[in-house]
């Protein structure tokens, strides 16, 4: 079978890896895709803009495509399944309304407190004034953020209620455009993050191993908020216990919420969640789609065909499915980024080495990377994910950071801590 799947970062190199790994999948085709899928033996890339809904669906239906995956939230909230669906082809990918999930963090948090879905408590604003009048009686900490999709950046976790001030004027001054028509002022929650992906098919729901990401630019969880410095899986944080909670208290209501507003959501829901230090799940986000770099830390861990479970999803019969089987062991996913990312940054810089890390045992994601006359150049912030297994978390990392030292391009940043919270306090201190 034929596949298509759209969007163009590490996330989608990872989709495109995997679903060949399936016997059934002949082809994936990448739109636009990057240097990393323009590589993959049996895939192509096609260089269409993620917003020609017409020439996507134009192109799945002449050459036959079994099922199209979309990547990135954009295309979804702006109703790139609607489209496709309608055309009676089969997606992978919530629809404009089930995107909101993700789009709107008012609509999100009003679905999770009218399902009693454990989150932080928020507040909504239209106006400037009656914002700061909030945060001035709430106090700091307080989390202040946009109500749209802002790439990431839309969040103030505000130490101070100058902080919180200062980002609520600057998005009722436009900073994220129409993304800040509306702001969420929540209440600030602390623990340990993870990220439960899970697939659905809008009555079935099931979770793909825990990850974690790591948000910040630096290493020690400092400086700026970024797309995602590295992830790794399974996070230990997410216990067994603990993921039938996530089952009982978040996914399943979350999805029966969803129902009761006629929304007929297939695809990943993604809860980014905060495990307070009491232990209990609470719910910091939604999203509509797979995380990225969550997805390159958990695919290479996936025994099941990833083509069968997305197939089941979008045709309604995940019920049936036998359960998903996964490997034993580890995974981590180190990103390495072009120099003053998430700033400005260069692109157009050679990357050389990649060949080397894989042949060690890696698999190396691309994300912000270009083929140019057969020469790979950086092409974006996050520019290559670099990703190994192993039978534990110290074997996965040392793997990682080893294939990380192969690859070069010019002014390469990353993290060096990525999963030192899992690697055991021996090897964690030599
Ligand atoms: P989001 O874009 O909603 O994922 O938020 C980005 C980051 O801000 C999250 O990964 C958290 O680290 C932080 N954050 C968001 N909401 C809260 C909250 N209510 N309490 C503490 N941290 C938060
Ligand atoms: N890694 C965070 C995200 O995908 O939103």
């Amino acid at each position: 079978m034929k596949v298509l799947v759209v969007g163009n970062g590490g996330r989608e190199h990872a989709l495109a890896w995997k679903l060949l790994q399936s016997p059934k999948v002949q082809q994936v085709t990448c739109i636009p895709g990057n240097g990393g899928t323009a590589s993959l033996a049996h895939c192509q890339n096609l260089p269409l803009s993620l917003d020609d809904f017409e020439g996507i669906g134009r192109f799945a239906l002449v050459n036959g495509i079994a099922l199209v995956v979309i990547g990135p939230e954009v295309p979804l909230a702006a109703g790139i399944t609607d489209y496709l669906r309608h055309q009676h082809l089969t997606v992978f990918g919530p629809t404009r309304l089930g995107a909101q999930i993700e789009a709107s963090k008012a609509w999100a948090k009003a679905l999770m407190q009218e399902a009693n879905i454990p989150t932080a408590q928020a507040a909504v604003f239209t106006e400037k004034d009656a914002a700061q009048a909030y945060v001035q009686a709430q106090g700091a900490p307080i989390v202040v953020k946009a109500d749209g999709l802002a790439a990431g950046k839309g969040v103030t976790v505000a130490a101070t209620v100058a902080e919180a001030q200062a980002a609520i004027a600057a998005i009722f001054e436009g900073q994220f455009g129409k993304a800040g028509e509306r702001v969420v002022i929540e209440a600030c929650l602390t623990g340990q993050e993870v990220s439960v992906l899970a697939i659905t098919d809008g009555i079935t729901i099931r979770p793909l191993l825990p990850a974690q990401d790591h948000k910040r630019i630096g290493d020690g969880d400092t400086g700026l908020n970024t797309g995602g410095m590295g992830a790794y899986a399974p996070a230990p944080i997410a216990t067994p216990a603990l993921m039938q909670r996530i089952q009982t208290e978040i996914l399943e209501p979350t999805i029966a919420a969803l129902q009761e507003r006629k929304i007929d959501y297939c695809g990943v829901l993604y809860a980014g969640l905060m495990i307070t230090p009491e232990g209990d799940p609470n719910v910091i986000e939604f999203n509509c789609r797979f995380g990225d770099p969550e997805t390159q830390a958990i695919l290479p861990l996936l025994e099941t065909p990833l083509d069968e479970l997305l197939l089941a999803c979008a045709q309604k019969r995940l019920a049936a499915q036998p359960p998903i089987v996964w490997k034993a062991g580890a995974a981590a996913c180190v990103v390495m980024a072009a120099e003053g990312y998430p700033g400005g940054f260069r692109k157009g810089d050679r990357i050389t080495g990649v060949d080397a890390a894989e042949e060690q045992g890696a698999v190396v994601f691309h994300a912000g990377t270009q083929l140019k006359q057969q020469r790979l150049v950086t092409d974006g912030g996050r520019v290559l994910g670099v990703t190994a297994t192993g039978e534990t978390f110290d074997a996965a990392i040392a793997q990682a950071y080893a294939a990380v030292n192969a690859t070069h391009f010019d002014g390469a940043y990353y993290r060096h801590d990525i999963g030192d919270r899992v690697r055991t306090a021996e090897s964690a201190s030599s």
